[in-house]
């Protein structure tokens, strides 16, 4: 097994094609995407713009729009980006079109360079666990605004420490060399860490460190959408 680590999306790629691509977004998509599937949602549509997400609110009237700008939730939306709003009496049986700074700008870059899927710290042993039949594994940290995030990192170093003895790249030598810290410990001292606690969301800390068996895959429905639904 091959691991290539990128700590942000506009790193160099070694290959062209991926047997399999992990997209890393812990504070929060990632970690939001995991309690959404978990919670009984149909299945969550990443898209990049708030627009695309209200074109697609058209075609899918009975979903929730969800998502977040600089952390907050976006006017007229039902839902921000906090995995602690999307409890089941909310999203169980829904389908949620999601639209954030960092983690869904990801997934649309990648996704024409193998299968996704989408991972944070919560649900980082379901997907190792997913992950160990593939032989050439890209994994995404997502970063945030353009810069490279700890938690993300670490939790590139995580899903590393579940694996067999993959072959690394230079960043998975760096993310596994961080690993053993506490996971809280590295969410708090993380610059977006740092930054939701600051702004009334910390408790989303705490809920990113919490263990969920969900491995969300980027699938296509009838209408040619892309949607994260559970494997
Ligand atoms: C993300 O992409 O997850 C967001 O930019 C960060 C957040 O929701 O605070």
């Amino acid at each position: 097994m091959n691991v290539e680590i990128i700590s942000l999306p506009c790193e160099h790629l070694k290959r062209d094609s991926y047997d399999l691509v992990i997209i890393i977004d812990t504070l929060r998509a990632g970690t939001t995407i995991a309690k959404a599937l978990h919670n009984g949602a149909m299945g969550v549509y990443p898209v990049a713009t708030v627009k695309e997400a209200k074109k697609l609110k058209e075609k899918v009237p009975s979903s929730l729009l969800a998502g977040e700008r600089k952390s907050f939730k976006i006017e007229g939306f039902d839902l921000g980006n906090s995995p602690l709003e999307f409890v089941e009496d909310k999203i169980k049986g829904k389908n949620v079109i999601l639209t954030t700074s960092n983690g869904t700008q990801a997934v649309k870059k990648f996704k024409e360079y193998g299968p996704i899927v989408s991972m944070a710290l919560s649900n980082v042993k379901s997907v190792a666990n997913f992950s160990n039949s593939y032989e050439n594994v890209l994994v995404v940290c997502s970063g945030s605004h353009g810069e490279m995030a700890l938690e993300d990192l670490y939790t590139a170093g995580r899903y590393i420490s579940y694996l067999d003895f993959p072959a690394l790249n230079d960043g998975g030598i760096i993310a596994k060399s961080i690993s053993n810290e506490e996971p809280i410990k590295i969410l708090k001292l993380s610059h977006h860490g740092r930054y939701l606690s600051q702004n009334g969301m910390g408790k989303d800390l705490a809920e990113a460190c919490s263990q969920i068996d969900v491995v969300p895959v980027l699938k296509k429905d009838p209408f040619k959408i892309d949607f994260f639904g559970g494997k």
